[in-house]
């Protein structure tokens, strides 16, 4: 049984493939940082936290995760977009309470998409006043638009066309975060 809700822009083959690349490159990276304060093994302490932004990056946190062979933890932020969203967030606001114990600690965030920048922006400026070790950024996707704010991600699986994409953790009003493909929807179901 599949949704047919548009057309597909990324496969779930492209995806899997990438998301490996993206979470052997991230660990070698950490690896690399942490050894470079003297630590070679592998179950180093509580040293690398991955902050994934809910909603949209919990599927490629689940995922990325998984190709990720070193000790660490997970604190979730959560982040809303000003309304009418949908198509292109105005704005962003921090919801509830974020992790407060980032200090010296080598910190990864995770989001689905980078589309203006205002959502990352937001979090580096939450994290980076607690002073970790170090701080990335991990997109899935990054959209070819103007960015409203200077935002880049270290780390980026795909640059897309600026076009309203859902699957594989984002949504359109809610809904299709479940779709394992990365699709284009359709006019006719927005
Ligand atoms: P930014 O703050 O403009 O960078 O937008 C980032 C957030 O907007 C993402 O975390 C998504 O939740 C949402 N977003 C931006 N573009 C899309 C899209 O094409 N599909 C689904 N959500 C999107
Ligand atoms: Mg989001």
């Amino acid at each position: 049984m599949e949704h047919h809700v548009g057309r597909v822009l990324i496969s779930r083959d492209r995806i899997n493939d990438r998301v490996a690349e993206l979470g052997q490159k991230l660990s070698e990276d950490l690896a690399a940082a942490l050894r470079a304060e003297g630590d070679d093994t592998l179950d180093h302490p509580d040293r690398v936290v991955m902050v994934p932004v809910l909603t949209g990056a919990i599927v490629f946190v689940a995922d990325l995760v998984r190709h990720m062979p070193l000790k660490m933890s997970l604190r979730l932020v959560s982040v809303s977009s000003y309304p009418g969203q949908s198509k292109k967030s105005k704005g962003a606001s921090l919801r509830g309470a974020l992790p407060n114990d980032l200090e010296g600690r080598h910190v990864v965030v995770v989001d689905d998409i980078l589309d203006s920048g205002q959502t990352l922006a937001l979090v580096q400026e939450a994290i980076m006043e607690q002073n970790p070790a170090s701080l990335r950024f991990c997109v899935l996707l990054d959209k070819q638009v103007e960015k409203t704010v200077d935002m880049k991600a270290e780390y980026t699986g795909f640059e897309i066309p600026d076009e309203f994409v859902v699957g594989y953790g984002l949504d359109y009003d809610g809904f299709y975060r479940n779709l394992p493909d990365i699709m284009v929807l359709a006019e006719d179901h927005r």
